[in-house]
């Protein structure tokens, strides 16, 4: 019984040497160092091909090394493959702090004093209290939440809309197309942590971005698919939105000569918002793999019917 961690090579002997101190008893492998084919049970990757797959024919799940797994091209998977998402406190801490440098640095006109600087201009902008920041979050999983937490802990107001009405404490909840508008009216830093799927691609385009109030900005670390880029530059030249926080695009790495490498009000970083820490990630395998071994639910299984 062996899993096959098959992602990046340097990280891969991190993973090996962690799992092998931890779990002596569950045979770990780094492709292309497979072993036995036969023997191959689990593999944790972040993207596969159907091909690669088929070389395992004992394979009783996938893991993804990430909490997103639109990598994996779920479509060609076959149907009966269970899927597991990654889930574990390292990526979802450093998912905090990013999204709550961003919230603050749009709250605390951060950005607008870098342009001053760089303009050699000295001018008090005024201080706003975090009660006059809306924030709303798209997607209210196991990142949104977490981030609504510690963001509710500064005193924004805060919400969350996703497919069915979230109930967490102090945050305003909003479920569906039917709540969207009423979300989007209420919020002035809206921050998407959907995953990407079929539904939800395209979705910050002209009819979301439109509806925030005027000066709203918009933080997108969910994937860059989620991003009509043309329709959020216009927003941003017309002056509807102030900032726009970009830290995933479509495709990665961004081209040379992407609008947004320049633009003054967009603020870009290489797909870092968040990682998945591999001290903490290995444990979060380990126990997902004695769980399924003990015939347990998997905590992050993905329902293959709505894709995440
Ligand atoms: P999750 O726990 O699966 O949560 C997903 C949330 O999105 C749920 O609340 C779900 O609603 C909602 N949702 C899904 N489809 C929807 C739709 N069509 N309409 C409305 N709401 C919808 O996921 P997570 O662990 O929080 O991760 C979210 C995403 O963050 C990942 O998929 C990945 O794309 C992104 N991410 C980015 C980075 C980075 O570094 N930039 C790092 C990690 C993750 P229900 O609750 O109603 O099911
Ligand atoms: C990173 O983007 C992840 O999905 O973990």
């Amino acid at each position: 019984m062996t899993i096959l961690y098959k992602s990046d090579a340097a990280r891969g002997a991190e993973w090996a040497r962690l799992h092998r101190e931890r779990a002596p008893d569950i045979p770990f492998r780094v492709w292309p160092d497979a072993g036995d084919p036969k023997e191959v049970r689990y593999v944790i990757a972040w993207t596969v091909t159907p091909d690669f797959l088929a070389q395992y024919p004992n394979l009783e799940v996938l893991f993804c090394t990430g909490a997103g797994i639109d990598s994996l091209g779920l479509g060609a998977l076959p149907p009966s493959l269970p899927v597991v998402r990654m889930i574990e406190p390292g990526l979802v801490e450093g998912m905090v702090e990013f999204v709550t440098m961003a919230v603050l640095s749009i709250h605390r006109d951060a950005y607008a004093y870098a342009r001053q600087q760089a303009a050699g201009q000295w001018k008090a902008l005024p201080v706003k209290t975090a009660a006059q920041t809306r924030v709303g979050v798209l997607g209210a999983g196991v990142l949104g939440r977490a981030v609504l937490g510690r963001l509710a802990a500064f005193g924004f107001p805060c919400a969350a809309w996703s497919r069915t009405r979230p109930a967490i404490d102090g945050v305003e909840g909003y479920g569906g197309e039917g709540e969207l508008d009423a979300f989007l009216a209420r919020t002035d830093v809206l921050v998407c942590l959907l995953p990407l799927t079929p539904d939800t691609r395209g979705f910050l385009a002209r009819r979301a971005l439109a509806a925030l109030p005027r000066g709203a900005s918009v933080v997108n670390v969910g994937r860059g698919g989620h991003l009509v880029a043309p329709d959020l530059l216009e927003l941003l030249d017309s002056g509807h939105l102030a900032e726009a926080v970009i830290d995933v695009t479509d495709p990665e790495p961004l081209p040379a000569g992407h609008a947004f490498w320049s633009h003054p009000r967009v603020h870009l970083t290489p797909h870092i918002a968040s990682e998945t820490q591999i001290p903490t990630a290995v444990d979060a395998l380990i126990a997902n793999v004695r769980r399924h071994r003990a015939g347990e639910p998997l905590p992050g299984l993905v329902d293959r019917s709505r894709g995440y």
